[in-house]
């Protein structure tokens, strides 16, 4: 299958195109390495350094003719979208319609969106936090992210294109951006300024926090470009379950985003 990876660049998107890769299926990138890494990229995938909102995406899409689109790209800092929301929303917002829009046009199968449990639930007092849990973002990134997966369940609704919103947690593990959502939990690469200090992960003392490696991200993700099945309205969602995590303050070891 060939599957179009957003963001394939950045931490969550290049494992899973290399696992896609590895799987056998034929992966072509999209990322502006505005946050992403090229040396992410595997050699045997189409990179295309492109914004989502360029004006070229349909030709993109003309070209290379994706079966599945797994979304990625964003501007992933929370404290980013709190200083500048019209920036977060043009990405977050403008650039998943123009996505869709496009996937629409050239008959993309299925469409994943990489949304957030953490952010889209804001404040939320029952951890674990279910599915069905009231979606009251409490930052404009967490606002884009909703408005989004309501962009998903409309462009269902008018055109009948497949999808499914991933809801992660906070995501850890190797390549991790320090200033993403990732930033609330410690990165796991070995800090030799660190000594014999433990890891902490920042955020509000006596809260919890579900976080989960990236390995279970990407499974996930990797399982969903196949499903074809048309998701019922509002059932697009599919939260990853998280390990509880007491959060401690800390905010010398760990990203500056509080997701
Ligand atoms: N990491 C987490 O804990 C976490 C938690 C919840 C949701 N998410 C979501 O998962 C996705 C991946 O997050 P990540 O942690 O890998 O972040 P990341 O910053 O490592 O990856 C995002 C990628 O998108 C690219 N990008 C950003 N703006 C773009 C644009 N306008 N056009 C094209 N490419 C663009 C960046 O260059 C980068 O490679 C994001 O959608 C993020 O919101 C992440």
């Amino acid at each position: 299958m060939k599957v179009l990876v957003t963001g394939g660049a950045g931490f969550i998107g290049s494992h899973v195109a290399d696992r896609l890769l590895a799987d056998g299926h034929d992966v072509v990138i999209l990322d502006d390495l505005s946050t992403g890494n090229v040396e992410h990229l595997q050699a045997n995938a189409r990179f295309y350094q492109m914004d989502l909102r360029s004006p070229w995406i349909d030709e993109l899409f003309r070209i290379e003719r994706p079966e599945a689109v797994l979304h990625q790209a964003a501007q992933a800092s929370v404290r980013r979208s709190v200083d500048d929301p019209v920036f977060d929303a043009g990405v977050n917002v403008l650039g998943t319609a123009a996505l869709l829009q496009a996937s629409v046009h050239h008959g993309v199968r299925r469409f994943l969106f990489a949304s957030t449990g953490g952010a889209l639930y804001g404040d939320a007092d029952v951890t674990p936090t279910p599915e069905d849990y009231p979606t009251l973002p409490v930052s404009p990134y967490g606002a884009a992210k909703l408005s989004a997966e309501v962009y998903l369940r409309t462009f269902n609704a008018l055109h009948g294109l497949s999808y499914a919103a991933l809801r992660y947690a906070n995501v850890y593990g190797p390549r991790q951006n320090p200033h993403g959502e990732a930033g609330v939990v410690a990165i796991e690469r070995p800090r030799p300024q660190l000594g014999g200090r433990r890891l902490l992960q920042r955020g509000h003392r006596h809260r919890n926090r579900h976080q989960h490696h990236l390995r279970d991200a990407e499974a996930t993700d990797r399982k969903q470009p196949a499903r074809g099945a048309r998701p019922a309205p509002g059932r697009g969602a599919a939260p990853l379950g998280g390990r509880r995590a007491e959060d401690r303050e800390d905010p010398g070891l760990a990203g500056e985003d509080d997701a």
